[in-house]
């Protein structure tokens, strides 16, 4: 076949991660959430992410009330083992750690205590909320807050399903003073075509303020370097820089 005279189709671009400067969202720190279990998985999987642009990382485990009570200690005590084993492996990576808080009674409790809290960097501190239902209380959350000098950030607003009717509870979130962190894996439909769609519209409506991996195990990243999720990333954020804070 003369397959040089075929017109081809310019290949779509793939999105370039180190557009994102450092990912503000992962659990690869092993063995104290629902991520990484052991410090080999979080050595392989810190691996392929580097391999692919990938080598800033501020680890963020949850801290869930009836889950996850993670502190401070154990948050850097794990921090402290797999940054020792990614020296002794050899990998040129940055690692730091926050956490991501469930905003439930048991954060309430937290920030009433004046309990250190771990922020990504300087006030910034990455929450959650429960997939399950709607909060009541997100104003008396944000509240708290912000008289307590926090700047929160929604970790995938787009995921929480009983926003999808109501995409007004995004800008709604950003008057509260809540800073937006989309899921990259929720752009290529890795969790439905609603939450695709929620987060299309957060980036679209420019109200994104970070992206993040939420990389928890093997099956995120594949799908996050599928050739076919890495072009739509790359339609839907373009060549814009995000999580760069100030440097
Ligand atoms: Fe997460």
């Amino acid at each position: 076949m003369l397959n040089f005279l075929k017109k081809q189709k310019p290949a779509n671009q793939l999105y370039d991660f180190t557009l994102m400067i450092r990912d503000i969202h992962c659990h690869l720190l092993p063995g104290i959430d629902d991520g990484s279990p052991d410090v080999e998985t979080s050595i392989e999987l810190i691996k392929s992410l580097s391999a692919v642009g990938i080598t800033r990382f501020i680890c963020t485990p949850h801290v869930i009330g009836d889950m996850f009570r993670n502190t401070p200690e154990t948050i850097n005590a794990s921090l402290a083992i797999l940054k020792k084993a990614c020296h002794d492996n050899q990998l040129n990576v940055e690692l730091s750690a926050a956490a991501e808080y469930m905003l439930d009674d048991y954060f309430l409790e937290l920030l009433q205590k004046k309990s250190p809290l771990l922020t990504l960097t300087k006030n910034y501190l990455l929450t959650e909320l429960s997939f399950a239902t709607s909060p009541i209380n997100l104003e008396k959350i944000a509240f708290e807050l912000n008289i307590n000098g926090y700047a929160p950030i929604m970790a995938h607003p787009e995921r929480y399903v009983f926003y999808h009717k109501n995409y007004n509870a995004y800008h709604r979130m950003k008057e509260l003073g809540f800073l937006l962190q989309v899921n990259l894996l929720s752009i290529s439909g890795y969790y439905g075509k609603a939450t695709a769609r929620a987060a299309k519209y957060i980036v679209e409506n420019n109200l994104a303020d970070f992206i993040g991996t939420d990389l928890h195990h093997f099956n995120h990243l594949r799908a996050l370097t599928n050739p076919r999720n890495m072009k739509i990333f790359h339609q839907v954020l373009g060549d814009k820089v995000y999580n760069g804070f100030d440097n």
